[in-house]
C-alpha cells in the first residue's frame, strides 16, 4: 500500500479469471425429474444448462489463486479481499477468510451481500479502496445457487447455477476506471425474493421481472448520466445474466444494440453474484473488450436491490 495521497487515484482491472464446476447439468437433465421441458425454459429464460458443484469458498479460492496467477502475483500482494456472495458456506466467519487462508492473505478482507448486486456495488467499494491508497484489491463473485433452490421445485430450480470470478483492481496512473455509479434498494420488496435461516429460495418470479427490467434501465440510465457521456458511447453492456428476455427487454429500452451486449446466461443460469464478473472475463477473454472502452454493468436482485457502473478499460 503506498502511503502517499495522489489527488486523483485511477483504478484498472489488471486481471480476471472464471471458475464453473465441472459437472453440467442440461435442460434435458431437468427434465428426467421435474415437470419441465427444454422448450419452456428456452422459450421463458434462455438457459439451457448450468453448473453445479463444489462449495462457494473452494469455487472462490479457485477463482482468486487463479486471477493471481494470471497478474503473477501472490495473495500477499493485495491489499484488500472482498468476496461478493448470498451462499456463503457458513453463517461465519466470511467466505473471504478461507480464501485469504489459502492465498496466503492476512489484510482486511470481508463478505459483501447485495445479492446478484453484489460485484458492481463492490466495483464501487473497491474504487473507493483505492482512492483511499489501497494499491491492489481482489474483488470477487462467488455462489453455489444450487444449494439455494429446492431442486424439487420447477419454478426455481431451472433458473441458477453455480460459479465464481475474481478480478484484480489496482491503481493505475491512467486516466481510466469508475466513471459513473449508481444504486439503490427498495426494501419493501424484500418478500419477493428470499432464503429463510434452514429454508429454501422463494421467489415471486413474474413480479421480479417486471421490477427487474425496470430497475436495471433506470439504474444504467443514471450511472450514464453520472459518466457524463451517452449511451451510444458505451462499447458494451455487461448485464446481470438472470434471463435472456429480461436482457433482450433491458436492451431494448436502453438502446444498447444486442451485438454490444454480453449474453452468457445460456450456458451458466443465474450465477447470483458471480454472473456480472463471469460475463466480463468471458468477453475479457474473447478479445471483445480493448483499451479505451467504456463498459456499462449491471446488477439487479434481491432486497430488491441495482447497481450500474461505467468503466473505462484499460491498464
Ligand atoms: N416448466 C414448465 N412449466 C413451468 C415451469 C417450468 N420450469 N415453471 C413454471 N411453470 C408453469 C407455471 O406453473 C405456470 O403454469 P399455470 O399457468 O398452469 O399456472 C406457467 O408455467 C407460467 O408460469 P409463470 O410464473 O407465469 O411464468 P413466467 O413467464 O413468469 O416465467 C420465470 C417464469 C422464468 C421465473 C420468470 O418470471 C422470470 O424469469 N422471472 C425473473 C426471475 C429472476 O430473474 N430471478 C432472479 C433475480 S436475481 C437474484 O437476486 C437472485
Amino acid at each position: 500500500m503506498s502511503s502517499s495521497t495522489a489527488p486523483t487515484r485511477h483504478t484498472a482491472i489488471t486481471s480476471w479469471s472464471s471458475v464453473l464446476p465441472e459437472h453440467v447439468v442440461t435442460n434435458q437433465d431437468l427434465e428426467k425429474v421435474l415437470d419441465t421441458s427444454d422448450e419452456w425454459i428456452v422459450e421463458r429464460t434462455g438457459i439451457r444448462e448450468r453448473r453445479m458443484g463444489s462449495t462457494t469458498s473452494e469455487l472462490a479460492t479457485k477463482a482468486a489463486q487463479k486471477c493471481l496467477s494470471r497478474a503473477k502475483l501472490t495473495g500477499e500482494s493485495i491489499d484488500a479481499l472482498i468476496v461478493c456472495t448470498i451462499t456463503p458456506d457458513q453463517m461465519f466467519p466470511a467466505v473471504a477468510t478461507e480464501v485469504a487462508n489459502a492465498i496466503g492473505f492476512t489484510g482486511p478482507t470481508f463478505d459483501l451481500n447485495a445479492a446478484c448486486s453484489g460485484f458492481v456495488y463492490g466495483l464501487s467499494v473497491a474504487n473507493g479502496l483505492i482512492a483511499t491508497n489501497f494499491d491492489r484489491v481482489l474483488l470477487i463473485g462467488a455462489e453455489t445457487m444450487s444449494k439455494a433452490v429446492d431442486q424439487t421445485d420447477r419454478r426455481t430450480a431451472i433458473l441458477f447455477g453455480d460459479g465464481a470470478s475474481a478480478v484484480l483492481l489496482q491503481v493505475s496512473p491512467n486516466d481510466v476506471g469508475l466513471l459513473g455509479f449508481d444504486a439503490g434498494t427498495d426494501g419493501s420488496a424484500r418478500g419477493l425474493l428470499f432464503q429463510n435461516h434452514g429454508e429454501k429460495l422463494q421467489m415471486d418470479g413474474k413480479e421480479v421481472f417486471r421490477r427487474a427490467v425496470r430497475a436495471t434501465v433506470e439504474s444504467a440510465n443514471t450511472a450514464i448520466q453520472k459518466a457524463k457521456v451517452k449511451t451510444e458511447d458505451i462499447s458494451l453492456f455487461i448485464p446481470h445474466q438472470a434471463n435472456l428476455r429480461i436482457i433482450e427487454a433491458v436492451v431494448e429500452r436502453l438502446g444498447v444494440p444486442m451485438e454490444n451486449t454480453v449474453v452468457t446466461v445460456e450456458k451458466t443460469g443465474n450465477t447470483s453474484a458471480a454472473s456480472v464478473p463471469l460475463a466480463l472475463a468471458e468477453a475479457a477473454d474473447a478479445g471483445r473488450i480493448k483499451d479505451g472502452d467504456l463498459l456499462l454493468v449491471s446488477g439487479f436482485g434481491a432486497g430488491m436491490s441495482w447497481a450500474s457502473a461505467v468503466w473505462k478499460w484499460g491498464q
